[in-house]
């Protein structure tokens, strides 16, 4: 009979051998659903790669892999018993559940299954010589992340996403606790969906209202990275698998992001 310690010893050793050749980990994370976080990994990790730096992109939202239909199907391969990323970019790679499940399955899964599919995902696949590994994460403060940060230790920060809506700060306050909680470094704030440019006068339209982001980075003590406007233009291009900061060259959006990406790499260092 095999020794459980042995196993366990054997693929925490895994993930460290494979996480060693990563300089920077940084995971997104927000209080609520659908307040914009694969967007912000999506455009994170394409801004990262474009500025010229070697990126993976990790999702680890198990029941709701949205990175695939936002960067376009593209599927990993196998090498040696191990997964290889799917190539989006020569510098950019990513990997999601979504690639490996036929589309529109549910994937039933409780938390140890998901833990031991995180470990994979860290330890089994070939992320090779990366400068940042971005995590996307389910919102709140579920299995997911837990996993993460319990199987990687202290990560070079977090990104936090919220929307302007005051309403939306008490489950940014708890997704905040959290991450303080599991001894992690909160780089920042990203206020999404701040405001809609109005197309016949330019003026900003805060439909979501205003100083969510703000007030959370004054009580937090940290940075708010951006206030990403909602560009019905971005919604549609990720349907259609075109990373904003891609495809939507010169606009106000991609600006934004590129200036997020720069913050982050910056405060990574720190
Ligand atoms: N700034 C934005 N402008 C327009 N659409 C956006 C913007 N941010 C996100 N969306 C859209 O809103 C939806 C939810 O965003 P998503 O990134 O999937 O959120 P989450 O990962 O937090 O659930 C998606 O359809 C996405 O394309
Ligand atoms: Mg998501």
């Amino acid at each position: 009979m095999q020794n459980p310690q042995f196993n366990l010893n054997n693929e925490q050793n895994k993930v460290k051998e494979k996480m060693e050749k990563i300089k920077f980990k940084v995971a997104v994370l927000s209080g609520k659903g659908g307040v914009g976080k694969t967007t912000v990994a999506v455009n994170l990790a394409t801004a990262l790669a474009e500025s010229g730096y070697k990126v993976g992109l990790l999702d680890l939202d198990m029941h709701g892999p949205n990175i695939v239909r936002m960067l376009g199907q593209k599927n990993p391969t196998v090498d040696e018993d191990e997964i290889v990323p799917a190539e989006i970019l020569p510098n950019l790679k990513a990997l999601s559940i979504g690639m490996l499940v036929e589309e529109g399955k549910a994937v039933i899964w409780r938390g140890p299954l998901k833990h031991s599919a995180i470990k994979q995902f860290l330890g089994d696949t070939k992320w090779g010589e990366l400068d940042f590994l971005i995590f996307d994460l389910p919102p709140g403060t579920g299995d997911e992340a837990l996993s993460l940060f319990q199987t990687l230790g202290k990560m070079d920060g977090v990104v936090m996403v919220t929307t302007p809506q005051k309403v939306a700060i008490d489950d940014v306050k708890r997704a905040i606790d959290f991450v303080h909680a599991m001894n992690q470094k909160l780089i920042g704030i990203v206020e999404n969906m701040s405001f809609v440019r109005c197309p016949k006068c330019g003026e900003k339209i805060e439909i979501f209202g205003s100083g969510g982001g703000e007030i959370l980075a004054k009580e937090y003590n940290v940075e708010l990275l951006g206030q990403v406007p909602l560009d019905p233009r971005a919604a549609k291009f990720a349907d259609e698998g075109k990373p904003i900061t891609l495809y939507l060259r010169q606009s106000e959006i991609e600006e934004e992001f590129r200036k997020i990406a720069e913050k982050v790499a910056q405060l990574v260092e720190k």
